[in-house]
């Protein structure tokens, strides 16, 4: 097969609308290195959530960009994040998914480290000559951490922009995410942890996708709605007149719709109502509505993905370009009744994850996708030019799927400037 160039990963020829990328963008081992040198070594990339670790000496543990870390709360709550491997030789120094303790203690050597990485214990230290500096093997932090509004991000890259920054457009539907519940919220105790046989960038894609929804997950659209007396044609007719694809710069990009009609009734409809009143009283009218009538799904690049409806947190991560990890979890308002907790959680086990209506489709498709480019040779592009004749391409187009690919396709060829995202040309130039 005849080599090809990074820069033949894309056609992106928004004059006449056309969008390709080449299969080999999600099928060859060189492009995973680069990815890994030049993306996930060099963004921002989501580790946890303050809520998981909230009294001084709780601990969690899980791997952010290819790394096994440790994230903790030191004795007086503050967070920090550590690379889990021990700086005597090696071991991972924790090997508990989360609990609570005064110190981390490795099991090969058993040298111990309280919260903070400091390094507490070392057995039979006389052997050490002078030269051995216990302040200098602690436990190494990650290069870079930040926590926007208790949601904790690292960064391998020492030099990069700081966190808001880097969200940039981003924020602000960030925060509709995490103001939704009109209080504070936290990651619900436990997680979906699952694999696909496929290249994570399918699941940039599928994630923010409106136009796969109704044909990939008829199940949930023709049978679950109407079980629970939801009207699937008002659902899906307000998607596809009304949503919006948008590019939020940086890569990150999001799809947006008119809020669908609850089906709750009762105490838990009440307690809704009483939420977005009090959304009102807090940010006004106007932001209470952006907040609370829109459904959306939020990608931030590279690897992060919030789904409102079903109020999931979700990144993954490729072991192989045929592979990928992902974790998911809910982040719900904390003070929620019991009886909402349940209908929410409820919801939110309904579509996404492993026992949802969704996912196992979308991992069929996905995985359907990967073994179909075993015929790479033969059809070498996959079109992803979905509404870029529009002046304001809806849920059911690839705008924001084009905003992902342009900004990995700078990224992999190494410019580490700001990337022009947009589909319009004239855009730019009346902006210039
Ligand atoms: Fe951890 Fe030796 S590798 S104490």
């Amino acid at each position: 097969m005849e080599k090809v160039e990074p820069r033949d990963f894309i056609v992106d020829d928004r004059e006449n609308g056309t969008f390709r990328v080449n299969r080999r963008a999600f099928a060859d081992p060189e492009i995973l290195e680069t990815e890994r040198r030049e993306i996930f070594d060099r963004t921002w990339l989501y580790a946890a959530h303050v809520s998981e670790i909230n009294t001084p000496g709780s601990f969690l543990t899980r791997k952010v960009g290819g790394r096994p870390v440790i994230v903790t709360s030191d004795a007086l709550g503050k967070p920090h994040v550590f690379l889990n491997s021990c700086p005597h030789r090696g071991n991972l120094v924790c090997l508990e998914k989360s609990g609570s303790a005064r110190a981390l203690t490795c099991f090969y050597h058993a040298w111990s480290f309280d919260l903070s990485g400091k390094l507490l214990g070392v057995p039979d230290a006389e052997a050490y000559t002078p030269a051995f500096k216990r302040e200098e093997m602690g436990l190494r932090p990650v290069p870079r951490m930040e926590n926007y509004r208790g949601m904790i991000f690292v960064s391998y890259d020492p030099d990069i922009v700081n966190l808001e920054s880097y969200l940039g457009d981003a924020r602000e539907y960030l925060d509709y995410m995490i103001d939704f519940g009109g209080e504070e919220v936290e990651i619900v105790q436990g997680a979906q942890a699952y694999s696909m046989k496929a290249n994570w960038k399918l699941l940039v894609e599928n994630s923010m996708d409106g136009y796969h929804a109704l044909s990939t997950h008829q199940r949930y659209f023709r049978q679950y709605l109407p079980d629970i007396g939801m009207d699937p044609a008002a659902w899906v007719g307000a998607n596809r007149t009304m949503g919006r694809g948008v590019n939020l710069g940086g890569g990150h990009a999001m799809v947006e719709s008119p809020q669908r009609p609850t089906p709750l009734t009762g105490s838990a409809k009440a307690e809704l109502d009483a939420i977005r009143a009090r959304l009102v009283e807090k940010h006004g009218p106007d932001r209470a509505h952006r907040i609370a009538d829109y459904t959306r799904n939020l990608f931030i690049f590279p690897n992060l993905i919030l789904i409102s409806l079903w109020h999931t947190v979700r990144t993954f991560y490729p072991l192989r370009p045929d592979y990928m990890e992902i974790d998911a979890w809910a982040l719900f308002p904390k003070n929620d009744s019991q009886q909402l907790r349940q209908k929410r959680m409820d919801n939110f086990l309904s579509f996404l994850g492993p026992g949802g209506f969704a996912t196992p489709d979308d991992v069929s498709g996905l995985e359907g996708c990967q073994r179909g480019f075993a015929t790479m040779r033969e059809l070498p592009w996959s079109d992803i030019s979905r509404g870029m004749g529009r002046e304001e391409p809806s849920s059911q187009d690839e705008l924001q799927m084009r905003a992902f690919w342009r900004r990995w396709n700078a990224l992999i060829q190494g410019k580490r400037g700001p990337t022009d995202c947009a589909d319009r040309p004239e855009r730019r130039l009346a902006a210039e």
